[in-house]
């Protein structure tokens, strides 16, 4: 049986939502309080945001049994399960493309040879909960499979589900019917399923979390969907880069009123762990979807995953944030030029709240606790849930973060002063930026502000740069700050010319200081400089990817780096990153470059030489040819061989190890001949092959491709060099 609850008497109206993103700047604190929807799905089955893991992210289309099963160990050794996380949910590709004869839904033996209710047994024994994806129209997303959707199903599945022990669904939209995605016959779609639901959990006691996997087409969730699911999805599908990461967050963050127990907006899974984002972005993702009640449904394999995306993904205090019992999204209370302020109302009276740089340059933000919609106090207790060390504050925060970079904090109203508590304190470093000169000393002010209500006592400043780096003085010393004051002290940096093309210098300040009657806690500034090293004539850039990614491309002296994503240079994909020489080779010579090293993201990675008529036209120029090495360890040479602009030949060569490694092409009319060489001077032959279409002069360059088209990679390559015969 489903019970709607009516919360509000009025319906609201969606799509003003969307504009809140717009009025941010002025949105006053009174705006920081939980409105539920008109009505929600009150089966009780998500009072909190639900938390878990899905193996999409990291896995796309390879789910089976041995995955989910590992996970479920994993999740119980790694403290996952202790922390919170519950559910292990199957996404697309679990089903055989075709229905039994009973038309019912068949788990694919090969991926689940015990099938699926021994698997949700398996799981159920370590106190986790079993998750299934199925998608409401007649086949499901995946490209790669046609597996049956649910439409005109949804009874059987749904009973289905509940026999096998099922305790989630993702519901998908694919492949629907001509009416369309997020239309009223998509409404009617979820809510037969939400039925189906219904009627299986009452047949048979088993209770199945509904998750819509409907992606706001329309740029704005239906209004419908608090009162048929416990979750849906608000946007399109998050990848593994801080582009695709931010467009999610301006969407979601828009959306609170739609938000609560038991119906939670779903900005997607996690990314952290996978690889496309820096650890600071991976905590901006968790701290984000913490203060906006998001599920927090990981994405990595966590079977094997670092020390820094474990610690990440338990943190107790972020995730007490989301899953606070209150049920609040938090709302921005501050934003201009990305410097966002969000507050969360918590359960006991605290508040969450999350400051965040979503610029490409350091910023100080700050905030008090009157705009986070805090009542007066004498003072606040200020607990930093990343560094989990305590505060105190007279009623402002102020922060001086790195580009991309947040700081998430739980503010906590206090009668008294906290005499033992050390006072919040910011350290900054101004005046660094990528644009520092070289050789010469720039002046940078550190500065150290105090926000407590009590004196800073023996401070000291440590700082760090990298090694060709001059830093003075690189110690400072600040015997007391008072409450409420700035100290700015100079210090003098001189930066050694790049010694490689794209580098990234990391520079670092620490301060240590106590407060009158207690020992010292820290706070730090951490800056990566990512100086510009420039490609010069004769040669040019150009990258064919997805434009949510981010090329660069680097040269100094031989030395050159493109950093690149791009789903393949294979067949009908043509994604790279290159820096060419146009109309370099001619109809008889050569072309030789050293890839120096891979940065790898996966095995798949392809980096090397291209020549065709024009590299600018990815899809279409003729006299394509290829020779790349990959970090499985293998040389191969691609040839287009109709001209229509795609390789559709290779041959390969495997290695014992990868980079570095020559590659040369040599071209003698349609002829060419690819060969490797580990020391410059042996070379092996990998192919010959003829290309017709490779009639006149043609460019010539390095190329690379991430083999995700999502996310960037690096390759380094040296001594490129065109002959002419
Ligand atoms: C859609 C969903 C993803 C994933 C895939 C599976 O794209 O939004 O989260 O479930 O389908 O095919």
């Amino acid at each position: 049986m489903i019970r709607l609850v009516r919360r509000h008497g009025a319906k609201r109206l969606i799509g003003l939502l969307s504009s809140l993103a717009l009025l941010v700047g002025a949105v006053p604190a009174v705006l920081v309080a939980a409105a539920a929807p008109a009505t929600a799905l009150d089966n009780g089955l998500a009072p909190i945001p639900p938390m878990g893991w899905n193996d999409w992210n990291a896995f796309g289309c390879s789910v089976d049994e041995q995955l989910v099963e590992q996970t479920a160990d994993a999740f119980v050794t790694s403290g996952l399960r202790d922390a919170g996380y519950k559910y292990l949910n199957m996404d697309d590709c679990w089903a055989l493309p075709t229905r039994d004869a009973d038309g019912n839904l068949v788990a694919n033996p090969a991926k689940f040879p015990s099938g699926i209710a021994a698997l949700a047994d398996y799981v159920h024994a370590r106190g986790l909960k079993l998750g299934i994806y199925e998608d409401s129209g007649i086949k499901t997303c995946s490209s790669s499979g046609g597996f049956p959707g649910s439409l005109g199903h949804e009874d059987q599945d749904a009973m289905l589900f509940t026999r096998w022990h099922i305790d989630y669904l993702k519901y998908d939209d694919c492949n629907v019917p001509a009416d369309g995605q997020n239309s009223d016959a998509s409404i009617a779609r979820y809510h037969t399923m939400r039925d189906a639901l219904a009627k299986a959990t009452a047949a048979t006691g088993q209770n199945i979390v509904f998750s819509i996997c409907e992606k706001g087409d329309f740029g704005v969730p239906n209004s419908a969907w608090p009162s048929i699911g416990n979750l849906w999805r608000t946007t399109g599908d998050i990848h593994d880069n801080y582009s695709k990461l931010i467009g999610i967050f301006h969407q979601n963050v828009t959306l609170a009123d739609l938000a609560g127990p038991n119906h939670w907006n779903d900005p997607d899974m996690l990314e952290i762990g996978n690889g496309g984002m820096t650890d600071v972005e991976y905590r901006t993702h968790f701290a984000l979807w913490a203060e906006m009640a998001a599920p927090l449904i990981a994405g990595t394999d966590v079977r094997n995953m670092s020390s820094a995306t474990r610690s990440m993904l338990t943190n107790r205090d972020v995730i007490a944030v989301d899953q606070d019992p209150l049920g609040a999204q938090g709302r921005p209370v501050a934003s201009s030029d990305g410097h966002w302020v969000l507050s969360k109302p918590l359960a006991n009276g605290d508040r969450a709240v999350t400051l965040f740089n979503e610029t490409g340059a350091p910023a100080t933000i700050s905030t008090t606790a009157a705009q986070v919609g805090l009542p007066w106090a004498v003072d606040y207790q200020v607990r930093d849930l990343w560094a989990h060390d305590v505060t105190e504050s007279a009623g402002t925060i102020t922060v001086t973060l790195p580009a991309h970079a947040s700081a998430i904090y739980r503010l906590t109203p206090l009668h008294r002063v906290a005499v033992t508590t050390p006072p919040h304190v910011d350290l900054g470093l101004d005046g660094l930026g990528d644009d520092i000169a070289t050789g010469t000393p720039t002046t940078v002010t550190a500065t150290v502000v105090n926000d407590g209500r009590l004196p800073l006592l023996g401070g000291h400043v440590k700082l760090q740069a990298p090694a060709g780096w001059t830093v003075q003085p690189s110690t400072l010393r600040i015997a007391v700050l008072a409450p409420g004051k700035t100290e700015k002290i100079p210090v003098k940096v001189i930066a050694p010319p790049p010694t490689r093309p794209l580098p990234e210098d990391t520079l670092s300040a620490a301060l240590d200081y106590a407060a009158p009657f207690r020992s010292a806690v820290s706070t730090s500034f951490v800056q990566t400089l990512h100086r510009p090293t420039p490609v010069l004539a004769p040669y040019r850039t150009f990258a064919a990817v997805d434009n949510s990614t981010d090329p660069r491309f680097g040269q100094l002296g031989d030395a050159f780096a493109v950093i690149a994503a791009g789903s393949d240079v294979s067949g009908t994909n043509n994604q790279y990153g290159t820096i060419y020489q146009p109309e370099a080779l001619s109809t008889s010579g050569s072309v030789t470059t050293q890839v120096t090293a891979q940065h790898v993201l996966n095995t798949g990675m392809k980096s090397g030489l291209m020549v065709r008529r024009d590299v600018t036209q990815a899809n279409t120029s003729p006299g394509y040819v290829t020779l790349e090495v990959t970090p499985s360890n293998r040389v191969q040479m691609q040839w287009d061989t109709d001209g229509n602009g795609q390789l559709d030949a290779s041959a390969s060569v495997s290695l014992t190890g990868s980079t570095p490694i020559w590659l040369r092409l040599v071209r003698d009319g349609t002829t060419f001949t690819g060969s490797y060489s580990t020391d410059g001077n042996t070379w092996t032959t990998v192919s010959s092959a003829t290309v017709s279409t490779a009639t006149g002069a043609e460019d010539a360059g390095m190329f690379t491709a991430s083999h995700n088209k999502y996310d960037d990679a690096r390759a380094d390559f040296g001594s490129f060099s065109v002959a002419s015969s």
